[in-house]
């Protein structure tokens, strides 16, 4: 009798990797991180000591990150703007250190990061603290030092993260900026109850919509296995999914070292169709209702070049299919939440197209979990 098992594959909870075991625990680490906020419904978070006052002083917040937690960053802009109605500039940490960034006592500056130990984020942060701005970080390992250096700390409650790609971190990261975004809304009176409320509801039931796309992998498992040997390969969006084709495509490139990248997809015509050709994939990610029409447009235009299309969208558009080779469909959400399903599936593609090139998945070549010099 041989028992078959080492202390590393248990630690991967029965998962081949550790990516695939994290992108599993996603219902669970957003479910941790709204719910400890929630009272009655209401956003409450006790790190935070934001008030009324703070906020009518603040007129401009910076957002500033690395990798993964850029992009997160970048979603968390347009739930501000949008629900608290104040500018917010998002930036990558090594761009606002040497930038001479318009900070003063009257910005809010928003680290964010999953391990709280990223050196450029970190001098960022110092930097701007020097010009005077109120700083607040999102942040998931406790005690980390950019959680030390803060006014005030989120803690995501995604639990210890170990593959080099992010992607707990990152849905959880996301649930804290919308909690931080509401809670300024409300606060300021820039959101209505009506709505803040309606949010909150649907932010609730994020979990069991991981889940639902959890349970049916098999497609986008298909998807890789027919196209990992594709070289030409670009992400397009608009609004809100340009966020998640760049977070996308920064997954495909970390663990599969396709040539990937992403771009708005009104900006096809200003350089990027010059690449497509015959069998050039193009995931188009296709969320937003209003902006649907424009979307089936530019996959149209890519698809007349030879690109083969699969397109990411909500359950209830039966437009697309017209048009892409092949759907990938996430359950319905609110317009500005649908990042936290979009991205699930496309970090499985990223997964899978891994593993069917041979790939490292946990380790991927030349990238460090946390970058600790510059
Ligand atoms: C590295 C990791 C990424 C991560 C980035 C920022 O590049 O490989 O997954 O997004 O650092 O890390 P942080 O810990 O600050 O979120």
């Amino acid at each position: 009798y041989k028992v078959n098992w080492d202390v590393e594959s248990a630690k991967k909870d029965g998962f081949e990797h550790f990516m695939m075991k994290e992108i599993n625990e996603q219902p669970k680490g957003v479910h941790e991180t709204l719910f400890r906020r929630l009272k009655e419904d209401k956003v409450y978070i006790d790190g935070i000591k934001i008030t009324k006052k703070d906020l009518e002083r603040i007129n401009k917040i910076y957002i500033v990150a690395c990798g993964t937690a850029y992009h997160a960053g970048l979603v968390a802009k347009r739930a501000i703007e949008n629900f608290a109605k104040i500018p917010v500039y998002v930036d990558v940490a090594s761009e606002f250190r040497y930038s001479d960034p318009f900070v003063d006592k009257n910005t809010l500056f928003i680290a964010v990061s999953q391990s709280g130990e990223t050196l450029d984020t970190l001098a960022a942060l110092r930097e701007a603290k020097r010009k005077g701005a109120r700083v607040l970080s999102v942040v998931n390992v406790v005690g980390s030092s950019v959680a030390r250096e803060s006014d005030d700390v989120f803690y995501t409650w995604a639990g210890p993260e170990i593959a080099v790609a992010s992607t707990k971190a990152f849905t959880t990261q996301l649930i804290a900026l919308y909690l931080i975004a509401l809670h300024m809304g409300i606060t300021n009176e820039k959101l209505t109850e009506k709505r803040y409320f309606e949010i909150i509801k649907e932010l609730k039931v994020l979990p069991e919509k991981i889940e639902k796309i959890l349970k049916n992998t098999k497609q986008i498992q298909e998807l890789a296995d027919n196209n990992f040997n594709n070289n030409s390969i670009f992400f397009m969006g608009r609004g809100i999914d340009v966020d998640i084709s760049m977070e996308a495509s920064l997954k495909l490139k970390e663990i599969s070292y396709i040539n990937s990248f992403a771009i708005p997809a009104g900006e096809l015509k200003h350089g990027t169709i010059a690449l497509v050709e015959k069998g050039t994939l193009v995931i188009a990610i296709s969320t937003q209702k209003r902006l649907t029409e424009k979307m089936i447009s530019n996959i149209k235009e890519v698809k007349a070049r030879g690109a083969k299309v699969i397109v990411v969208t909500l359950e209830s558009n039966k437009d697309v299919v017209k048009v892409a080779d092949d759907v990938i469909y996430i359950p319905e959400t609110l317009d500005i939440l649908t990042p936290v399903l979009s991205i699930i599936p496309m970090q499985i593609f990223a997964y899978y197209v891994s593993i069917a090139r041979g790939n490292d998945v946990d380790k991927p070549r030349n990238l460090a979990k946390s970058v600790t010099v510059e």
